[in-house]
């Protein structure tokens, strides 16, 4: 079982390193062009990717701005033709979007779903909740079966995504999904724009992270706010 875990562990350094190494141009569909896709959108594409943005109304002018500020061949469209044309989909739209958003975003059989929802449920204390069980991430995985779903990007905010450094320090964005190639992609996108990507294993661990934007939202609340960093132990 050991010896399982570790050949495993070594396949994953060994896909991520290859990501790392070889630049690969991918197609990005950032679905919504709110706080996060206008952050992460341009971030993407300076990192060589072509990010088509989909949005509900891509005609809007501020979305053509967006679209010429992202450059590297980006442009803008419907959900379901951007995610159509991509390799990856990131769903950067509200959570209580996301069940209708499935219904009519086509097929993403085989593609990367990048999930960086989180429930925005605050009872009332002021204090964040859930939003479903088992998780959010989970739930997109169930309506959307033959995709491979990746955690990622929801313990912080936009600002320190787009500018780590604000933060005062690293930053690490923990990272599930069950399928070791598509995790090796994401945490590619994540060094790429400066975060520090750590796996923490399938995604049925998924309401771990999005708990830990829970407690991180809640100490925000509370004014005692905090970042993620994880300091790997060296021996
Ligand atoms: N903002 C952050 O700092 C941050 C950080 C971590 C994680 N997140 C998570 O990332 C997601 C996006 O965050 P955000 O702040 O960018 O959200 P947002 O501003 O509330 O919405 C993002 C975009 O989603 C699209 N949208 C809104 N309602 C929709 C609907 N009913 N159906 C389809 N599309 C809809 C809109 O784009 P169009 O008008 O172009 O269609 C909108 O601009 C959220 O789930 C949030 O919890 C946000």
């Amino acid at each position: 079982m050991k010896l399982k875990y570790l050949i495993g562990r070594v396949l994953c350094i060994l896909v991520f390193a290859l990501y790392s190494s070889i630049s690969i141009s991918e197609t990005i569909a950032m679905i919504g062009t709110g706080d996060l896709g206008r952050a992460l959108g341009p971030a993407f594409s300076n990192l060589g990717h072509e990010v088509i943005y989909g949005s509900r109304n891509p005609n809007r002018p501020e979305i053509q701005q967006l679209v010429r500020e992202t450059g590297n061949g980006a442009s803008a469209t419907g959900q379901s033709e951007a995610a159509a044309q991509a390799d990856i989909v990131m769903l950067a739209v509200p959570w209580n979007a996301v069940e209708g958003l499935m219904t009519t975003l086509g097929s993403l059989s085989g593609k990367i779903v990048i999930d960086p929802t989180n429930p925005r449920m605050v009872g009332v204390d002021g204090l964040r909740d859930y939003a479903v069980s088992p998780s959010n991430a989970e739930w997109i995985q169930r309506w959307a079966p033959d995709s491979k779903v990746v955690k990622a990007f929801n313990t912080m905010n936009w600002v320190t995504m787009v500018n780590p450094q604000s933060a005062g320090g690293s930053v690490s964005v923990p990272i599930v999904g069950d399928d070791s190639e598509a995790k090796a992609m994401v945490a590619s996108l994540v060094e790429g724009v400066g975060l520090h990507p750590i796996d923490l294993g399938p995604l049925r661990y998924a309401s771990v992270i999005e708990g830990m934007y829970i407690v991180w939202g809640n100490a925000r609340t509370l004014g005692r706010p905090f970042n993620y960093f994880f300091r790997p132990q060296e021996n």
